[in-house]
Parts: structure tokens; C-alpha cells; sequence
């Protein structure tokens, strides 16, 4: 009998194509040339995408990669690749919008727009690490930024994004209502919202957001040289599995497994998958796993992953450490692997499911199974595991 954890998504077929509608969330075009831009950010290396076959060989399959995303830009999250993008496609289009040319990164670097792009005053709420990222990007651009902050951000986020130049607001509230405010108070004040989440009439700077994110998916096809048959995925909002889904799904020709890991808290797209539409989490999000603790998806997300996961699973909070644990010491020969809380949650739910003979058979998974997992956070702070 499938556990109680895990649901198939009803909606998942196989001969379900990628179409116009999931192209407005995640378009795969022009992303071999977002990499070859990036190369002008300061410290900007593709990340690796290590391989663990001694840990393979002990759960019952074929491969195991992780790509490990507490390597990225130096700044120990994928979330990296996400604000400091969205920040770019903001300035570069209101250049072009003034006076009808494309910009590059590098032209925006020179100063020479300065005039169009100093108006802009960035804004986010965020859980620390996207909050960080879109400070470095306005920090990298010149530009005022304020981040607000829920109330369970640990102090070492705080200061991270203190370092980058942002101002902080701390909400006294959960990262929902840290959105809120920053929505009140930037239409107040003019400001600019880059939010990783989208809401009824704003996706642009989410769709930008996870525009960035592809590039830790294309960048870890071309490492592998092979497609993964199955890919767990962790999810806050969604942002990351759309990108990630919505990409391997795009360019591949056969579509993956692909399984989106929450915290049982925090289950805003296990419950969604059960309701057929977007839903609130069943709890309060209370979890160690920071940046997966939200209470509700991103709408603009729903036709990929809601409609091409085809597995939604959630973790308990005592399966973080062993999974962590299991990274950073790992078996024979495997390398090991710094993460956060919620780095580590795509490999807590492998974990569980090679652990539950009636789940393993339902993933279809076995001895040629290729598995792709994501680190998307180093140790930024929390206790060793
Ligand atoms: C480390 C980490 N992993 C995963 C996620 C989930 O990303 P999303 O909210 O786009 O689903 C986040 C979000 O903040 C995060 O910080």
C-alpha cells in the first residue's frame, strides 16, 4: 500500500506535451546564453554535480548525482542565480524601454545607464537566502534595497544580507505575512518587489526568478551527459521544481519521475496536488527547513508543477538530520556534502522512499534508476551535522 506521505498526481500523463502554457512559466530558450552571460558576475562558476555511488549501490539504484548548490557564486544557495537575475531583467529592460536597445550585464556594470536604473529601489520578503540574493544583485547594480524578514530568519541571514548593503525589516509574523507587508509598504513608497512568489497580477519578476534557477538544471545536463530518470525536487513556494521540471521536461525527450518533497508542515503542494487546485498547507509551517517553510504555492507554477510532478511527498522534521548527516559523512569513497535544512530535504525524501519497499515500487524505481537530487543550501549557519 502507498504510505499516507506520498501521493501520484492524477493530473501527470505521460504523453502530456510542453506547451505555450508552461513556456510562460519557464521558457528553456536563450538559457546556454544566460550561462554564458553570467560568466560576467563576479566569482560565477557552474556549481558541480557530484556523484554517489557508494550510496547508490547501498539504497537500490543505479546512479545517484547532487547537484550542489551551497557551492554557487560563493554564496551557498541556488537561490544565487534567482534575485541577482531578476534585478538585471529589471534595470535591462527599463533601458531598453527608454531607449529602445538591449543591454548586457556587462553594459549595465559600466554606469553609463545610471540615470534610469539609480530610480529603482528594490524590495522583497524572503526567508533569507532569496533576500540575500536580490541585495547582492542591487548591491552589484548600485541600488537601494530592503529586505523584510519573518520572524524564525536566524540572525546569521540576517547579517548576510546586511553585508551585501540591504536594509532589514523584521516582521513579527511567519514568511507570509513578511510578504504582506513588503507588498503594503512597496506600493506605498514606489518601490520594486522581486519576489520569488507570484500573486494575482504580478509574475514577472517570479518568472525572472526562476529563469535563473534553469541554469543549475541545464547546467547539470550538460555535466551529466546522461538524463536523470527520476528527480526529487524540494519545494517552498515552487519556484525551484517549476524551474527544474518545467526545464528537464522542455529539453528532454522523455520526461523524467519527478517528486516534490515538502515538510509535513509546511504542505502547500501536497495538499494543492489533493485538491486539484491551489490550497493552503494543513500546518503552520513550523519547521526547521526555512526556505521550504510557506503556506502557499505560487500560483504562477501550476502548469508545471502541478501538472507534471508526478509524485508530491512529505518529511518529517526528524529525517533532516540523518539525511545531512548522510552528506556530510558519507559511505566509502562518496564525496561529502555541506547542507542546510532544507538543502538537504530531496535527499531526505529519497531516503524515506528507499526505505518503504511499497513507495520504491510505486517511483518505479531500481538497480538502472538514475537519480538527480539538489543541494540548494550549504550550512549557512545552522549546527553542524
Ligand atoms: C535552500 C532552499 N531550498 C529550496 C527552496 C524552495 O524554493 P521555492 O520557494 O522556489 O520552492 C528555498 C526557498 O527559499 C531555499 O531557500
Amino acid at each position: 500500500m502507498i504510505p499516507s506521505w506520498l501521493a501520484p498526481n492524477p493530473r501527470a500523463t505521460r504523453s502530456m506535451t510542453f506547451g505555450r502554457e508552461q513556456q510562460f512559466v519557464v521558457n528553456p530558450n536563450g538559457i546556454p546564453e544566460l550561462c554564458e552571460d553570467l560568466k560576467q558576475c563576479p566569482r560565477h562558476v557552474p556549481t558541480p554535480l557530484l556523484s554517489l555511488p557508494a550510496l547508490a549501490g547501498r539504497l537500490g539504484v543505479g546512479e545517484i548525482r547532487v547537484k550542489d548548490e551551497s557551492q554557487r557564486f560563493g554564496f551557498g544557495a541556488f537561490k544565487a542565480l534567482g534575485g541577482v537575475i531578476a534585478v538585471y531583467n529589471t534595470l535591462s529592460g527599463a533601458v531598453g524601454d527608454a531607449y529602445h536597445s538591449s543591454v548586457t550585464f556587462a553594459d549595465l556594470l559600466t554606469g553609463d545607464y545610471d540615470e534610469i536604473t539609480k530610480r529603482f529601489v528594490f524590495s522583497t520578503a524572503s526567508s533569507g537566502n532569496h533576500g540575500r540574493s536580490v541585495a547582492a544583485g542591487a548591491k552589484l547594480f548600485g541600488n537601494r534595497c530592503v529586505v523584510f524578514l519573518p520572524k524564525f530568519t536566524s540572525a546569521e541571514k540576517e547579517a548576510a544580507i546586511r553585508a551585501r548593503g540591504a536594509e532589514v525589516v523584521r516582521i513579527d509574523g511567519d514568511y507570509d505575512t513578511a510578504v504582506a507587508e513588503c507588498k503594503r509598504v512597496s506600493a506605498e513608497k514606489g518601490w520594486t518587489i522581486i519576489s520569488d512568489t507570484s500573486w494575482e497580477g504580478y509574475d514577472s519578476a517570479p518568472r525572472s526568478v526562476m529563469r535563473g534557477y534553469t541554469v543549475l538544471a541545464h547546467e547539470a545536463l550538460v555535466q551529466w551527459g546522461e538524463a536523470p530518470t527520476h528527480v526529487f525536487v524540494q519545494a517552498g513556494v515552487g519556484g525551484l521544481a517549476a524551474a527544474v521540471i518545467g526545464y528537464l521536461w522542455a529539453v528532454l525527450p522523455t520526461r523524467p519521475v519527478f517528486v516534490v518533497v515538502e515538510p509535513a508542515s509546511a504542505d502547500c503542494w501536497f495538499q494543492s496536488n489533493l485538491a486539484g487546485h491551489a490550497v493552503p498547507a494543513s500546518g503552520n509551517a513550523d519547521t526547521a527547513m526555512g526556505g521550504l517553510a510557506c503556506r502557499e504555492i505560487s500560483p504562477i507554477t501550476w502548469p508545471v508543477v502541478g501538472l507534471a510532478t508526478d509524485w508530491f511527498m512529505t518529511i518529517e522534521e526528524d529525517e533532516v538530520m540523518p539525511a545531512r548527516r548522510l552528506l556530510a559523512h558519507p559511505l566509502d569513497g562518496d564525496p561529502a556534502i555541506a547542507s542546510g535544512p532544507s538543502g538537504c530535504a530531496g535527499m531526505a525524501g529519497f531516503c524515506r522512499v528507499a526505505a518503504d519497499a511499497s513507495a520504491f515500487a510505486a517511483l518505479k524505481l531500481d538497480r538502472r534508476s538514475r537519480v538527480l537530487l539538489i543541494n540548494s543550501e550549504g550550512n549557512l549557519g545552522e549546527a553542524p551535522a
